[in-house]
């Protein structure tokens, strides 16, 4: 890339982080040159946050995916890696459209009135909190509908990217579906009037992104909330943990995240086994309750 080029990109990432910061972003993009801005700079983290939130859909065999808001396609390579065969984009922004093999554009505002084609997974990578609450509701209803199996939601992991993934939690429950993930629950979240519940993934940067973020550090800290939720019951018996577990010499404390509330789970050293086995747990990973089942009896 040429210095001259690079200087362009970087204002224009400049640009739009500027209108994400400001809540501008349904403002949309100005110039051309954005499309490929925001693709270069927005990828790597986009699809590190959804490789992880999708491990959670692994062995699913899900073949069809719908993405609402879905940018440049950067889910692409997460879910083919998943085996998924048949891949529909719905965008407004006609600029980012590209020829990728299986993959259906609609290049379209979702939010006018047509219904969403069906399919097994339904996402909104950080595209649903771009859209102010009734319109949220309006896709949300629609998005519903399409899905038949699981529907994800992922937004930044700040307080309004929470707020927007506790108003869609909310209504998703209402409307019979299941959460599956963070909370294996319906329950009214634990984190509701404590500090929003988020997790990090940690993303190398490329010399590329480097520059066009204008950071030094090798790799950068993404903060993200999302929430699967499911058709069906969720059977699966799990705690998922809610921040970075304390370890000290004798006992591990963690927050665990219950249907009864957030629990705080302490293991003693001289609970060898126990100790042994999720000493290694990291914030965002989840306990199976035959793990701690004897442990902890409120669950
Ligand atoms: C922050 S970007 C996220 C893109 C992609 N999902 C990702 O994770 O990289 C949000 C995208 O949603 C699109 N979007 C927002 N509102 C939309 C609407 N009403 N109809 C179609 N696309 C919309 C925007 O144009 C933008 O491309």
């Amino acid at each position: 890339m040429t210095n001259k080029k690079e200087k362009t990109l970087k204002e224009h990432v400049e640009s739009i982080s500027r209108r994400y910061r400001e809540h501008k972003a349904n403002e949309g993009f100005q110039d051309p040159r954005e499309y490929e801005a925001y693709f270069l700079y927005r990828t790597p983290a986009t699809q590190a946050v959804l490789k992880k939130v999708l491990e959670h859909l692994k062995g699913k065999n899900l073949k069809t995916a719908l993405e609402l808001g879905s940018g440049p396609g950067s889910s692409y390579p997460v879910l083919k890696d998943l085996f998924f065969e048949k891949i529909v984009y719905i965008e407004k922004e006609a600029g980012f459209r590209r020829e990728i093999d299986g993959v259906e554009w609609i290049v379209r505002n979702f939010l006018e009135e047509f219904d969403y084609p069906q399919a097994e997974l339904v996402l909104y990578s950080y595209s649903l909190g771009e859209l102010d609450l009734p319109a949220q509701l309006t896709t949300l209803k629609k998005g519903i509908l399409a899905t038949q199996k699981y529907m994800v939601i992922i937004e930044p992991g700040t307080p309004k990217g929470f707020e927007t993934l506790l108003v869609a939690r909310d209504f998703l429950i209402q409307n019979g579906l299941y959460i599956q993930a963070p909370c294996y629950h319906n329950a009214p979240c634990p984190k509701k009037n404590s500090p929003w519940c988020h997790f990090s993934e940690r993303v190398q940067r490329t010399k590329l992104h480097r520059q066009l973020k204008g950071g030094s550090l090798g790799y950068e800290d993404e903060k993200y909330c999302y929430i699967i939720a499911s058709l069906k019951p969720v059977s699966e018996k799990k705690f998922t943990i809610l921040d970075t577990p304390k370890i000290e010499k004798h006992r591990l404390r963690m927050n665990l995240c219950t249907k009864n509330g957030m629990k705080i789970f302490e293991c003693k050293a001289n609970n060898k086994e126990l100790f042994k086995t999720i000493k290694k747990k990291q914030w965002g990973e989840n306990l199976n309750s035959d793990i701690i089942s004897g442990v902890i009896p409120f669950f």
